[in-house]
């Protein structure tokens, strides 16, 4: 592929944006919303697995700052301004003070208002105790121009392996750090958010557009990895009733999509690194490829291969995800109301396509 023209392209229109010369040019077509008035149209902006390390004192990995620094400039120059913005999880890397006071702080210069989601590499070294300090609550919902949002903490396990299974927090952490480690437990919501999240929707009518947050998948994908929310069946169960119901996920770093009954699920991109893609795991002979380093990139010369965020539109009260990849062609995952289920708009038609999975 050819990148160096779309980077110039790019480069020269970020700054030229920056300078005003075309503000308020940037390709954000709103349609207009089919559930309220034309004046409730808009987007938000989403950004998720920062992974922000730290090597030691006040040095960061260069690479994990610079693109979560890039997406946040990136998104306060989307024209139409995006309404909120939300980040996905997985804010940082080991967990520490360090390292979620460094990524509150590249996040800081967001113009507007930002809701957090709860990622397990946020998590499990004081179990939420700093990130709650600086986010504030791990599971939440607001109303917005006719749309009930929703975070859950989805990242949550049994209280055995969170509370006695290992003899130092930072263990725990490291341990659940590691993608592929055996050691590592199933992702749940548990039954005191699925009780708050059912009583929550109770003054929700059927027909209000749902918008759920979560780390981790909300549907049962790959347990290995932990693609995977163990009680994702009853979650969608209090979700199943609801005509437009969108969840929207970070952690799998790589786009995906599915359908299942009145659910649509999303993913979105990291700004670190991506993950493979399910296709090649079916390459290597047991069908997991052994991963013994953090960062697997198709392209391991591009920096920022196969990373990026995304904005989405919320038209019909499904949600459209505008993904922005850094250094390569955008690309737009949205809900086709014929089908039934979200389409890769740019590469649905495609011979040789791989359907989306509509059951596990
Ligand atoms: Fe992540
Ligand atoms: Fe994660």
């Amino acid at each position: 592929m050819n990148r160096e023209p779309k980077q110039v392209t790019r480069r020269q229109f970020f700054k030229a944006a920056a300078t005003g010369i075309i503000a308020g040019a940037l390709p954000v077509s709103l349609v207009k919303l089919s559930f309220a008035g034309t004046a409730e149209d808009f987007t938000f902006a989403y950004i998720s697995d920062a992974h922000i390390q730290q090597i030691k004192g006040s040095n960061f990995v260069r690479n994990w700052d610079r693109g979560l620094i890039r997406a946040v400039a990136e998104a306060n120059l989307l024209s139409p301004a995006p309404d909120f913005v939300v980040f996905g999880g997985d804010l940082a890397q080991l967990g520490t003070k360090e390292e979620l006071d460094h990524g509150a702080e590249l996040l800081s210069p967001l113009k507007k208002k930002l809701h957090c989601v709860m990622g397990e590499h946020d998590y499990y070294l004081d179990l939420g105790e700093y990130w709650s300090k600086l986010f504030g609550p791990q599971h939440y919902s607001w109303d917005h121009k006719g749309v009930h949002f929703v975070v859950l903490n989805s990242i949550l396990t049994h209280d055995q392996w969170t509370h006695e299974r290992w003899p130092t927090a930072v263990q725990r952490m490291s341990e659940m750090a590691g993608l592929d480690n055996p050691n590592g437990s199933p992702f749940m919501v548990g039954q005191k958010q699925r009780d708050w999240l059912a009583k929550d929707l109770e003054k929700v009518a059927k027909d209000r557009p749902i918008v759920v947050f979560s780390h981790s998948p909300l549907q049962k994908i790959y347990k290995g990895w932990n693609f995977w929310t163990d009680d994702a069946e009853e979650v969608q169960a209090i979700l199943q009733p609801f005509h437009k119901v969108n969840v929207i996920y970070g952690h799998v770093h790589q786009i995906q999509y599915n359908q299942i009954g009145n659910i649509s699920f999303n993913s979105v991109m990291a700004t670190a690194w991506p993950w493979p893609y399910p296709s090649t795991y079916a390459q290597s002979g047991s069908h997991v490829p052994v991963l013994t380093v953090p960062m697997n990139r198709a392209d391991p010369f591009f920096e920022r291969d196969a990373t990026g965020w995304q904005f989405v539109n919320l038209h019909t009260g499904k949600t459209d995800l505008h993904f922005r990849l850094f250094d390569n062609t955008d690309r737009v995952v949205g809900y086709d109301p014929a089908k039934g289920h979200p389409v890769d708009k740019t590469y649905q038609a495609k011979e040789n396509r791989i359907p989306p999975q509509t059951h596990y």
